[in-house]
């Protein structure tokens, strides 16, 4: 039997000790393995020739949102947008809205930020880091009007279900980022992680399911087909949207 052993380096550990001293919320279980995977000559460009304008630092801590987009529009944030093609196509589909994309994997951060100059996009801002750590430390409590995480990594084997990013911990720190009325959108192709994800929202008592049967949501309009959701389709997987609309 091979396991998958996720041992942290020792750049990871002093990052760790000094992020824990300076008062930085920091986790140690992570819901990603970080691959490296090869930039294609596109993606660097993209990143060398858009980071100016559309990248964002965990670093920097608190983001203000006025001051990034030039406007008061609604913020959407998407949690883990893998190569970004669907949020780009919300972006452009949405201009009267902001959006703030998050994700670890640094060719995805490249394509979609070729993707978004291509589009000519001006709504649209990336970090590349753990969303979780950005939550916490850039994103203002009350200000979010919805958070989206489609097709997040399933962990399908038991003893990893605990690096799911959909945690009754993650979903109360989410929650005070919301606005009230705004909403937690979540979509998988993977039965048991949807599931999960009820049973976590279920005992959220602070929001309330927009599914009048109280479970699953049709897909809305708005949110285009995605990469691992094209596939999930291909494999024969359905798909389970979950909306939950932040009450308290
Ligand atoms: C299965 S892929 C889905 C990508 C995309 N949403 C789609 O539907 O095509 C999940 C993505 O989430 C990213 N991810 C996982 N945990 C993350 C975290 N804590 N912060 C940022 N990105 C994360 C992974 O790198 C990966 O690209």
């Amino acid at each position: 039997m091979t396991w998958l052993v996720v041992k942290m380096s020792e750049k990871d550990q002093t990052r760790l000790e000094q992020a824990k001293e300076s008062g930085k919320y920091i986790r140690t279980i992570r819901s990603f393995v970080k691959r490296e995977g090869r930039l294609t000559n596109g993606q660097a460009n993209a990143i060398e020739q858009s980071w100016p304008t559309m990248g964002l630092v965990h670093e920097n801590g608190l983001l203000d949102f006025k001051l990034t987009f030039n406007n008061d529009n609604d913020v959407v944030l998407e949690i883990g947008f893998g190569m970004g093609k669907s949020l780009v196509e919300m972006a452009t589909q949405a201009p009267d809205q902001n959006f703030i994309g998050i994700e670890v994997h640094r060719p995805g951060v490249g394509a979609c930020l070729l993707d978004a100059a291509q589009a000519e996009v001006t709504n649209l801002r990336v970090y590349e880091h753990d969303a979780v750590e950005v939550l916490a430390d850039c994103i203002a409590d009350n200000s979010l009007s919805r958070v989206q995480l489609f097709f997040p990594d399933p962990w399908h084997k038991k003893r990893h279900h605990k690096r799911r990013i959909v945690q009754a911990e993650f979903v109360e720190n989410l929650r005070t980022k919301l606005k009230i009325g705004g909403v937690f959108h979540m979509a998988t192709d993977w039965e048991n992680y949807a599931e999960h994800m009820l049973e976590v929202m279920n005992s959220a008592t602070a929001f309330k399911n927009q599914s009048s049967n109280n479970d699953y949501m049709p897909r809305p309009d708005f949110r285009p087909l995605t990469k691992f959701e094209k596939r999930g389709h291909r494999l024969g997987h359905g798909v389970w949207d979950l909306m939950f609309e932040r009450v308290e």
